[in-house]
């Protein structure tokens, strides 16, 4: 295998999922964060460096989930600072080392072989 090979399949699930096209669609704040997994009326999200992902279908996110810090919100600054405090749970990495934007890159494939992107949290700057 290419050392490209390799890297493309790094996280990619066991079982393989079905991916819906991403959507582009501006999300606003206040609409994430009612998406935080106590409505069940709405979708549990979670997005990094703006992009929102659906994880409803992982209970770990949900209410009373090991992760449900993270629903409704950006935690890019805590998924690379591998933190689960809520106050890490922000969308500001621009000032992390270079390790932490990887492991923040990392989770962000992660999460894009798992989940669908559905939007796009408005305002937000990914760069
Ligand atoms: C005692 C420490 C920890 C243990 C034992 C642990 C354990 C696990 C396990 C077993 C999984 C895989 C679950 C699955 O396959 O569905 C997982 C996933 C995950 N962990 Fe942890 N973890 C720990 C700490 C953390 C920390 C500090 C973070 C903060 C970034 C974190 C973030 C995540 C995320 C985002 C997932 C992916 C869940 C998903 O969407 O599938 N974990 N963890």
């Amino acid at each position: 295998m290419t050392e490209e090979a390799a890297q493309s399949k790094r996280f990619t699930p066991k079982v393989p999922i079905e991916l819906d096209p991403p959507k582009d669609d501006p999300i606003s704040q206040e609409e994430l964060a009612k998406c935080n997994g106590t409505d069940p009326n709405r979708p549990t999200l979670v997005a990094i460096k703006g992009v929102v992902f659906d994880v409803s279908r992982n209970a770990a996110y949900g209410s009373s989930g090991q992760y449900r810090v993270f629903a409704g919100k950006d935690p890019s600054r805590a998924l690379a600072k591998s933190s689960l405090k809520a106050e890490d749970c922000v969308p500001e990495w621009h000032d992390l080392e270079d390790k932490e934007k990887t492991v923040l890159d990392e989770w962000f494939t992660f999460f894009s072989k798992r989940y669908n992107i559905v939007g796009k949290v408005e305002g937000a700057t990914n760069t």
